[in-house]
């Protein structure tokens, strides 16, 4: 992928690169919807990654293309506002651009920017937060800034929030910087503190997608960030406003008559979705695995019933795919209202298996699923330097 980027680099801007940074996509293991809510989650990286290559332009302009954009889109870099939603794919590494100079990055000229994945598209792997990550890496790189980690993972996040309109939480970008190979990564998204916790043997995971995507799941994502926060706001009782993290079930029984259902029901959902995140890493630690795909299931039943961000065809595929054999749990992942399913399997369940439930899918709704299976990976970094 190193060699194609390069050659595809010198085709659009006849230069070799002088940077090419990557970072890899994401599947959300446990922990729905807790981020945002300085809760707790899980994700592993993937072995998949978007890889960014740049070098410097001698104006103070910055270039961005790709092969699926096919056209050059030129900024001015003293002016980092966001491009029309025709172009939203340009703000994802403008942003990062942006953001890593609030950081402390200093330019001193424009860049060129090609960038490349091999993360399937729409599979709900965060292709954002790779982009972000490898921009974000690439930009420091080449103009010799040396942030730490955390840093580029939050101004990833900063960019979602602020540059694109997204209000999530920190799980997408922390797993693609902290990402391991062969482990998970835990994050505490209060104190924003990552850490790897290794997969179990002989797992795997499998990702079905059920190629839905509700017509108004941007706006569904924030609705329920503003649900929760509605239900903090209550659950803070006038005092310093703080995050659903910080109160247990007891305070919002307690405060129950006070909140609007949905809020309360979706509350419910994130307190009780935290402590089966720290309920799996216990059963992680010790070798329980049976116990952590109970965690999933469950998670999955809360998602369905409390949070509301499931569907017919995730339940679909939830249901058709947890009695296999060699299943320990599945679940939705990532933000809902249509995306994807993650299993945890053993070795025993194949891609036989797999398209076994894709078939009762497909005979079910007329349409196939994608299915994805692949190993763990790194985290993002600079694969060639200055
Ligand atoms: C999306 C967001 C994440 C997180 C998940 C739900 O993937 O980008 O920040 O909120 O949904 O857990």
């Amino acid at each position: 992928m190193l060699k194609e980027i390069t050659e595809n680099f010198k085709n659009a801007y006849g230069v070799e690169p002088q940077v090419v940074a990557q970072a890899p996509g994401r599947i959300e293991f446990i922990g729905n919807h807790t981020d945002y809510n300085g809760g707790y989650t899980m994700g592993v990286a993937i072995d998949k990654v978007v890889m960014c290559a740049v070098a410097k332009r001698p104006d103070r302009k910055l270039c961005f293309t790709n092969l699926k954009a096919g056209e050059k889109v030129l900024v001015d870099m003293d002016d980092l506002s966001p491009r029309p939603r025709k172009y939203n794919w340009v703000n994802y590494p403008l942003g990062m651009f942006k953001f890593m100079c609030e950081a402390g990055m200093k330019p001193d000229c424009g860049l060129n920017m090609f960038d490349a994945s091999s993360l399937p598209a729409g599979a709900g792997l965060s292709s954002s937060a790779a982009i972000e990550l490898s921009s974000g890496f690439a930009f420091a790189e080449l103009y010799g800034f040396k942030p730490d980690l955390k840093t580029v993972v939050r101004a990833g996040r900063k960019d979602e929030n602020e540059f694109v309109g997204m209000p999530c939480g920190i799980l997408d970008q922390g797993v693609s910087g902290f990402g391991k190979k062969d482990a998970l990564v835990f994050i505490d998204c209060l104190k924003e503190e990552f850490s790897n916790y290794p997969l179990p043997h002989n797992c795997k995971f499998w990702l079905f997608n059920s190629t839905k995507k509700h017509a108004l799941v941007d706006g569904l994502y924030a609705a329920r960030h503003n649900e929760c926060m509605d239900a903090a706001k209550i659950l803070s009782n006038g005092g310093p406003e703080r995050l659903l993290r910080e109160f247990t079930s007891a305070d919002l029984e307690a405060a129950k008559s006070k909140m609007p259902e949905a809020s309360y029901k979706r509350a419910k959902h994130v307190i009780e979705e935290n402590a089966r995140v720290l309920k799996v890493r216990e059963l992680l630690e010790s070798g329980d695995i049976a116990g952590v795909g109970k965690q999933l299931n469950l998670s999955h039943e809360s998602s369905r019933t409390l949070f509301e961000n499931s569907c017919e065809e995730l339940d679909f595929l939830v249901d058709t795919v947890t009695p296999m054999n060699g299943i320990f749990g599945a679940r939705l992942s990532g933000g809902g209202f249509g995306g994807a399913v993650v299993a945890l399997a053993d070795s025993s369940f194949s891609q036989n298996d797999a398209e076994k439930v894709a078939d009762i899918y497909e005979a079910r709704f007329g349409k196939r699923p994608m299915i994805f299976t692949c190993a763990s990976g790194d985290g993002a970094k600079v694969i060639k330097h200055i």
